[in-house]
C-alpha cells in the first residue's frame, strides 16, 4: 500500500540546522533552504522522535573539504594551502591566477623517471583526485537529501543527471564519506548501502534480489518474488528491513530507462510504502528525464528530487587541473598550455575525462621529445605547443577525417544522433529516425525513406561510428554512438548548418 499524497505532503519539511561558520554563510543557507524534501516524510506516531544531537554537529568534522573551500579562500578568491597557493574564481585573468597558483611549487625534473611516472600517473583518468572541487553545492544537496531521509526515518528518491565526465560518480563517493562521518557524529546507524552500475545487471529485475541480499533477507519460500518481498517488508512496521535505512545508488540508470521502465517504476515505488526507509539515488546522463518519465513517476506518487551536474566551464576545468598539479607539487605545464586545454575542452564538451586525457597525451609528447633530445637543451615543462599537438590529436583523430568525408545524409544522421544522445547513452532506431527527419526538415533537405535510412545506419555501424543493437523490429533496435560525440561536433563544426544544429 503506497502512502497517500495528502499524507506525504502533510509532513513537516526537515531543514538541517545551520551550525558553525560554514553553515552560517549566506550561500549555505540559500542551498539548504533550496533543498527539496525527499518523498514521504513520516514520523511514526507510536515512536519517540529521534533525539536531536545533543551538541551541534560541527560541519568541519564531517565535511572537511567543504569547510576548507570556505575558510581557505581569501577575499580575492585565492585558495591558500600548506604548500602552495592556487587562485580560483578570482577577478584576475586566468593567466595571472595560474602564475600565482603555481609560483610556490618545487622544480620538476622531467628527466627523473620516478618523477615523470608520478606525473603521468596523476593525470591518468583512473587516478582518483586528491580533492573534488567545483561540486560542493551538488554534493551538499545530495547529502542533505539523504540526511533528511535518515533523520525522519523515511524513504525518498533522487535523480542525479548530467553529461559524461561531470563528476557524478565521483561525487557519490564523497557523499557516502560525508554521511559516514555525520551518522557517526550524531549516533545514527549508517544505512545499509548498495552501489551498483545498472550495466552490470544480467536481468533488470535482478536488482531486487541484490537489495534483498544486501539487507541479509532471504526470499520467502519461493512464493513471492524478491520485489514482492521488498514491498511486503516495507509495508509492515515490524519487519527488520525497516530498522535501518537502505541506501541504493544506481549508476548508469540510462540502461534501465531504455531497457525496462516497469522495473524502474517498481524501484521508485519502493520508496513510498508506509514503513519504507528505502533511499534511492539514480544516476544517469538523461537530462530530459522530466519530459520522459517523471510524469509517470509523478502519477505513481514517487517523483524524485533532481540534481543536475552541468558540464564544466573553462574556469572549472582549469581549477580541477590546477588541483591535480598542486597534489603532485611540481610545475608541469606552462600556464598558457593548461588554459588552452581547459578552453578547448569546455567548448567541445566540458568532459573532465577528456581534459585529463589531453593533458596526459601532452605530457607523453613532451616525454618523447625529451628522450629524442641529445642537445641537452633546457626543455623543462609541457609547453603550449605540446598541448596544441595533443588537442589536435584528440579532436582530429582519423575518425574526424572519416566523418568529414561521409555523404551528407550520413552526416545528418550522426548529427541527429548526437543531439538525441545529449541526454542519454542509447536510443532506438525509431527515435533516431524522428530526430533525423527533424534535422532534414530544418535544413530543408529531402529526407531518405525508412529503408534507406536503415541501410545508412548499417553503413555507419560498419565504419565503427555507430553501435546498433538487435531486435526483431527495426525501429526498436537500440542505437548508440561508438565514438565520442565531441568528435562529431568537432568534425562538423566547419559547416554552419551543423554548427547550428549541434549548438
Ligand atoms: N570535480 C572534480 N574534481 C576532480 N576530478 C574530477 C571532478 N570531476 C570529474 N573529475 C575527474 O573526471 C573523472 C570522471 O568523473 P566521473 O566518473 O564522476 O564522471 P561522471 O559524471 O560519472 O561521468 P559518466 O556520466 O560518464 O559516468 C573522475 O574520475 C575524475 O578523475
Ligand atoms: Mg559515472
Amino acid at each position: 500500500m503506497a502512502k497517500s499524497p495528502a499524507n506525504r505532503q502533510g509532513r513537516k519539511a526537515a531543514v538541517a540546522e545551520p551550525v558553525g561558520d560554514f553553515f552560517n554563510s549566506e550561500e549555505t543557507k540559500r542551498r539548504l533552504n533550496a533543498t527539496p524534501m525527499p518523498s514521504g516524510k513520516r514520523r511514526r506516531s507510536d515512536e519517540p522522535a529521534p533525539a536531536s544531537p545533543a551538541s551541534p554537529v560541527s560541519p568541519e568534522k564531517w565535511a572537511p573539504h567543504l569547510r576548507r573551500a570556505a575558510s581557505e579562500t581569501d577575499a580575492n578568491g585565492v585558495i591558500k594551502t600548506t604548500n602552495a597557493v592556487v587562485t580560483c574564481c578570482s577577478p584576475k585573468s586566468p593567466m595571472k591566477r595560474l602564475f600565482a597558483g603555481l609560483s610556490q611549487k618545487n622544480r620538476w625534473n622531467p628527466r627523473d623517471p620516478g618523477q615523470m611516472n608520478a606525473v603521468k600517473e596523476a593525470f591518468h583518468v583512473s587516478s582518483p583526485p586528491a580533492t573534488i572541487v567545483c561540486r560542493d553545492s551538488e554534493q551538499m544537496r545530495i547529502f542533505e537529501f539523504c540526511k533528511t531521509c535518515i533523520e525522519q526515518e523515511t524513504g525518498g528518491s533522487l535523480y542525479v543527471c548530467g553529461c559524461p565526465g561531470t563528476g557524478k560518480t565521483l561525487s557519490m563517493e564523497r557523499v557516502k564519506e560525508l554521511l559516514g562521518a555525520w551518522t557517526k557524529e550524531v549516533g545514527f546507524q549508517f544505512p545499509v548501502t548498495l552501489s551498483i552500475s545498472c550495466n552490470s545487471l544480467t536481468t533488470t529485475s535482478e536488482i531486487f534480489l541484490k537489495i534483498l541480499e544486501k539487507c541479509h533477507l532471504k526470499k520467502v519460500n519461493g512464493a513471492s518474488s524478491p520485489l514482492q518481498h521488498l514491498r511486503d517488508s516495507f509495508s509492515q512496521r515490524k519487519e527488520p528491513i525497516c530498522e535501518r535505512a537502505v541506501l541504493v545508488i544506481m549508476d548508469e540508470l540510462d540502461y534501465l530507462i531504455t531497457k525496462d521502465r516497469a522495473v524502474l517504476h517498481d524501484l521508485f515505488m519502493l520508496t513510498t510504502y508506509p514503513f519504507s526507509r528505502f533511499i534511492l539515488i539514480g544516476i544517469a546522463n538523461a537530462i530530459d528525464l522530466a519530459d520522459r518519465f517523471l510524469p509517470k513517476l509523478e502519477s505513481l506518487n514517487c517523483k524524485p528530487m533532481v540534481v543536475t551536474f552541468r558540464a564544466y566551464n573553462k574556469d572549472q576545468i582549469l581549477k580541477i587541473l590546477q588541483h591535480r598539479i598542486m597534489a603532485i607539487g611540481y610545475d608541469v605545464f606552462e600556464p598558457l598550455a593548461l588554459e588552452f586545454c581547459a578552453r578547448k575542452v569546455a567548448a567541445a564538451s566540458g568532459d573532465m575525462r577528456r581534459a585529463l586525457s589531453v593533458c596526459l597525451s601532452a605530457i607523453e609528447k613532451f616525454e618523447t621529445e625529451l628522450k629524442c633530445d641529445t642537445t641537452g637543451s633546457k626543455i623543462e615543462m609541457v609547453s603550449f605547443d605540446h598541448m596544441d599537438n595533443a588537442l589536435s590529436k584528440a579532436f582530429r583523430a582519423p575518425v574526424v577525417d572519416t566523418i568529414q568525408s561521409l555523404p551528407q545524409h550520413q552526416q545528418i544522421i550522426l548529427c541527429a544522433l548526437v543531439r538525441l544522445l545529449r541526454s542519454r547513452k542509447t536510443s532506438t532506431v525509431g527515435d533516431l529516425n524522428k530526430s533525423y527527419l527533424e534535422v532534414c526538415r530544418s535544413a530543408q533537405v529531402t529526407a531518405a525513406g525508412m529503408m534507406e535510412f536503415s541501410s545508412m545506419c548499417r553503413v555507419l555501424t560498419d565504419q565503427g561510428l555507430v553501435k546498433l543493437g538487435n531486435s526483431r523490429e527495426e525501429k526498436l533496435r537500440t542505437v548508440a554512438l561508438a565514438i565520442d560525440g565531441a568528435d562529431v561536433a568537432f568534425s562538423l563544426k566547419g559547416i554552419r548548418f551543423f554548427r547550428h544544429c549541434l549548438e
